[in-house]
């Protein structure tokens, strides 16, 4: 039903960037590195149908939030069956991450994870995005990106001291999971 979903949106909405959701291997590999007892809030970048909601919101501390910025609002429509006080649903673009984050009260996050398909984007967008999402985090926050390639990687050396890459477990087709924090 998801994954249906996912891929009529792909079809209707050139921002969506894939065929079909992350696989979970690759959401358990990911969501296993970010320390959930530690990251209290937490943005997630692209959210689509889900997934990697479904998969936080059963593991994630009771006082931590979930907060998704999601542009297309046929995804947007299905987030909000998380009828749960830690999850947030925003319809904006992730560029405008500091200002969702003041409307959910807060100053900063401690994680980031992003699904949105950097190499789409024109070259403005993609380094606003990068360099927000830097000033959006705490001093000790760590970005999380899946894409289909590394192209990202240099745009990330540019706001983050370390960036490091791993294959995503099981994803067709295969993704890469980079990881960018100071
Ligand atoms: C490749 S899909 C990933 C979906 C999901 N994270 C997953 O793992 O299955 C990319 C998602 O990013 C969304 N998106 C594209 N540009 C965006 C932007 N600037 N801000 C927020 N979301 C965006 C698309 O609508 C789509 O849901």
């Amino acid at each position: 039903m998801s994954t249906a979903k996912f891929f009529k949106n792909f079809l209707t909405d050139t921002k969506v960037g894939a065929l079909t959701p992350t696989s979970l291997h690759t959401i358990r590999q990911l969501c296993n590195r970010i320390g959930l007892d530690h990251s209290r809030v937490i943005v997630e970048y692209g959210p689509g149908t889900g997934v990697f909601g479904e998969f936080l919101l059963e593991r994630m501390p009771a006082a931590s939030e979930l907060i998704m910025i999601e542009t297309n609002p046929v995804f947007c429509e299905m987030l909000k069956r998380f009828e749960d006080p830690r999850a947030h649903v925003f319809n904006d673009s992730a560029e405008n991450v500091r200002d969702v984050l003041s409307q959910c009260n807060e100053d900063s996050a401690d994680c980031i994870i992003s699904g949105i398909p950097f190499t789409l984007f024109g070259e403005r967008l993609r380094r606003r995005v990068i360099e927000n999402t830097r000033s959006a985090l705490t001093e000790n926050g760590r970005f999380f990106v899946c894409q289909y390639s590394t192209f990202v990687k240099k745009y990330l050396k540019d706001h983050f001291g370390q960036v490091t890459v791993d294959m995503g477990l099981f994803n067709i087709p295969p993704m890469f999971i980079l990881e960018a924090f100071d």
